[in-house]
């Protein structure tokens, strides 16, 4: 083989092994844009003054863009020639913090322009989130860049729906290298924010045909549903919080609450109510041990903000996370 071909093959080599090894890391910015942390709080710390939801918000975001192609921003794009927005499959419907970001985005460009990704925003403003409502801290690992497009019909086979059983579920959290505790420590984020009537109006009345209530739910806590969303009423813009206990607060209740047949979402009740399962027993631990959940919920968010992230040359930074530069 001639010097220039080995040259070349050995050149191949090494950009395969780099493009798959990239790594994240925490000081990723450190040079580029040292204060990144600060302004991101600045923006989220001002925004949840007059938005308790903007930590959920933005958590929520941050997981339907992970699960989707990847930790890419690309949930955040909005429709333009080539791209169908994410935020127009069902599992998307009004989903909020999308002006969180964009406020975020602005506050970093006017002091590091083009330096930090939609996705590392999404990340880094997760972690910040949590914090701020009393929930646990964790190192952001950071460096991810953002999509060139979208892909909206990965949305509804990979965002699991309100309405599943467990066994559903379960392999859709294992397609994404997520196993058993990470989906239930991170149902845990259902800690906090709301849900509409119509993810969880299902169970109260007619439940699977039976004529009857969802029978996991508290009879106590029943009428009080119901009187949320009426049977035959307009209930599109009715919210009800995802914990009932602390509903703006980051803890263990929503554990607690599982054991008390007062979880929201059929997804969230299933995970103590399946009988047999066991997420039944990891349900237990949390119930009992908010540390406990607190350190698996930071190291599930770490692996969760892993999952196909765009690193090196691959991607862009976004200037605006709505469009593609
Ligand atoms: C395990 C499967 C999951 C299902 C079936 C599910 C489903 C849902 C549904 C139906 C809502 C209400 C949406 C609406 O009203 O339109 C919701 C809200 C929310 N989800 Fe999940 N979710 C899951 C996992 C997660 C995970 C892994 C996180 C984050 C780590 C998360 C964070 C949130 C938050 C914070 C909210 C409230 C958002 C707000 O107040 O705007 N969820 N989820
Ligand atoms: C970072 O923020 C601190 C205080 O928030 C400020 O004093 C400092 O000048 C900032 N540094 C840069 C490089 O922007
Ligand atoms: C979109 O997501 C689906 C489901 O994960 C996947 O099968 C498909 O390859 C993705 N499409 C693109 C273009 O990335
Ligand atoms: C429950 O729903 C099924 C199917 O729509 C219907 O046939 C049945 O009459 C309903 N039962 C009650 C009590 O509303
Ligand atoms: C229903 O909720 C109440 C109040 O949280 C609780 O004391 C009771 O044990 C719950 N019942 C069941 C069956 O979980």
């Amino acid at each position: 083989m001639s010097i220039l071909k080995f040259i070349v093959v050995l050149f191949f080599f090494v950009s395969i092994f780099e493009s798959s090894n990239a790594q994240l890391s925490a000081t990723f910015y450190a040079s580029t844009c040292p204060n990144v942390t600060e302004i991101v709080r600045g923006v989220m710390e001002q925004t949840q003054r007059n938005d308790v939801r903007a930590g959920a918000k933005i958590i929520r975001l941050h997981f339907h863009d992970c699960f989707v192609n990847g930790c890419d921003g690309s949930v955040l794009l909005d429709n333009a020639a080539g791209i169908e927005s994410e935020k127009d499959a069902p599992a998307n419907v009004g989903i909020g913090g999308t002006d969180i970001v964009d406020d975020i985005k602005t506050a970093l460009e006017n002091v590091c322009p083009g330096v930090v990704s939609c996705a590392d925003i999404l990340a880094l403003a997760s972690e910040i989130g949590v914090a701020l409502v009393g929930g646990p801290s964790w190192q952001v690992l950071l460096g991810r860049r953002d999509s060139l497009n979208a892909n909206r019909s990965g949305v509804t086979p990979d965002i699991p729906s309100p309405f599943e059983s467990l066994d559903v579920m379960i392999p859709q959290f294992t397609r994404k290298g997520m196993d058993l505790t990470d989906l239930v420590v991170l149902s845990g984020a259902h800690t906090f924010g709301r849900a509409r009537c119509g993810t969880f109006e299902q169970r109260l009345f007619n439940f699977s045909n039976t004529g009857s209530p969802d029978p996991t739910i508290n009879s106590t806590f029943l009428p009080t549903l119901q009187a949320t969303c009426p049977q035959g009423g307009n209930n599109g813009n009715t919210f009800e919080n995802l914990d009932k206990t602390t509903p703006n607060n980051f803890d263990n209740a929503y554990y607690i609450n599982l054991q008390n047949q007062e979880g929201l979402l059929q997804t969230d009740q299933e995970l103590f109510s399946t009988s047999g399962s066991d997420t039944i027993a990891i349900v237990n631990r949390y119930a009992s041990s908010q540390s406990q959940f607190f350190d698996d919920f930071a190291s599930s968010m770490i692996k969760l903000g892993n999952i196909g992230v765009l690193t090196g040359t691959n991607g862009e930074i976004r200037t605006d996370c709505k469009r593609v530069n």
